[in-house]
């Protein structure tokens, strides 16, 4: 199969590269189909890129003079990969905001394909807020970040913000396209997201406030490390992470049956927030008032996911991840839990509404393991989903 990537160069000195990248990739059996930006003609030709790439150069988002000529969708889909390399402040800032000006900011809103993204700028347009916001919104979305690396900058300064050198960028879109050098390559990872939804009549439903944004971020970043990931998600508002295979359920006995069908996996995290009781009856019409008392709901309980995961007599996976949502004594509550319930490790993390966990971009949170308890510092959910998923790859690399 060939190996096709579209590569995006943004405007700034670092576009000078692009031309090494290109003929690094070609050495590794990569094509690349080039978009050029007006700023990256300024330092880089067309003519360039087409002979390297052998390729016709794209710059104008409204130039389709013949029939052979590509579209934005087309462009955007004709590939594996986009790599927007350099990728500058701007760039980044237009993919955060989905704006969609030009050729390539309307490829990069278009694709349904993974992105790539190669930071280059001077050292404080890095450092701003602004820039760093739009980094972990791409992030959170999927995208994969490469660099940028420290180093004297053509501006003169000194600083994190330079472009990743060729070679590292060509390692990055190996690791792509082979898995297998990644942490996790070979593993196969679940991971319960989100909360459920128990129907009382067609209308109604029990529900939690369940945001889905630890879940989905945990399920990103083990897909990142290379694990063959299924998110198995209740309705949230979270986009479907990129490189995730995702089944959509609406109850927790969906949930379960979903994921029984997904074993075997080496790795499964339940970090989905199951509604522990479902309405024993669910009228098959909407429920009407006519004026008599409300009527009494009477609950069923609803089967744990994580004790059966973790009960699973031939298909278990090697380990077994729960989440503990207490809002006070959290340890012990959590580590009984995890007792009970059989699992590996239980993330305990507080979610009183002081501590704004639900719905919140931060979390903190305690690693429970048969070894004790391991505090973590308050960070992004984001950070504790990369942790979490470093921490899951070397404990199975100990196991082998
Ligand atoms: N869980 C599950 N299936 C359920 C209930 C919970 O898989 N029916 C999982 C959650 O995904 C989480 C862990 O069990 O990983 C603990 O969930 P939590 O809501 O904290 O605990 P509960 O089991 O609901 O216990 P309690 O309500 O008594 O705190």
């Amino acid at each position: 199969m060939e190996k096709r990537v579209l590569l995006i160069v943004s405007g700034g000195i670092a576009a000078v590269k692009s031309p090494q990248l290109i003929r690094g990739l070609k050495d590794k059996g990569i094509a690349s189909r080039c978009i050029l930006t007006r700023g990256g003609a300024r330092f880089v030709t067309p003519l360039a890129l087409a002979a390297l790439s052998g390729q016709k150069v794209y710059e104008d988002l409204f130039s389709l003079n013949d029939d052979n000529e590509m579209g934005h969708i087309e462009l955007s889909r004709s590939a594996d990969l986009i790599v927007v390399a350099p990728a500058t402040a701007h760039i980044l800032a237009r993919m955060a905001t989905g704006l969609a000006d030009d050729l390539a900011s309307t490829a990069l809103l278009a694709t349904d394909k993974p992105v790539m993204v190669v930071p280059a700028m001077n050292v404080r347009m890095w450092q701003h807020p602004a820039t760093q916001l739009n980094i972990e919104t791409l992030r959170a979305r999927g995208v994969i970040v490469v660099g940028p690396e420290q180093g004297e900058m053509a501006c003169g300064e000194f600083g994190f913000g330079r472009l990743s050198e060729p070679e590292d960028i060509i390692r990055a879109i190996e690791d792509f396209y082979s898995p297998a050098s990644l942490p996790l390559g070979g593993k196969r990872a679940l991971v319960t997201s989100g909360p459920t939804l128990e129907a009382i009549d067609p209308v109604r439903y029990i529900a939690n406030r369940s945001s889905g944004k630890q879940g989905h971020a945990i399920a990103a970043a083990l897909a990142e490390l290379g694990a063959e990931t299924t998110l198995v998600s209740g309705p949230v508002n979270e986009p479907d992470p990129v490189g995730v295979a995702v089944i959509h359920v609406q109850s927790a006995r969906d949930m379960l049956k979903a994921c029984e069908n997904v074993l075997p996996t080496d790795i499964a995290v339940c970090a989905a927030a199951v509604s522990d009781w479902r309405s024993a009856e669910q009228a098959p019409s909407k429920m009407k008032k006519n004026g008599s008392a409300p009527p009494a709901l009477e609950l069923a309980l609803n089967p744990d996911i994580l004790a059966t995961l973790s009960a699973a007599s031939n298909k278990r996976p090697t380990l077994v991840i729960g989440f503990a949502a207490e809002t006070n004594d959290l340890i012990a509550h959590a580590s009984k839990k995890r007792s009970a319930k059989g699992c590996d490790w239980i993330i305990a993390n507080d979610v009183s509404p002081a501590s704004g966990t639900f719905g919140g971009d931060d979390n903190t949170v305690h690693l429970i393991s048969a070894d004790g308890v391991e505090d973590w510092p308050k960070m992004s959910k984001l950070a504790v989903a990369r942790k979490l998923a470093e921490r899951i790859a070397h404990s199975l690399d100990q196991q082998q």
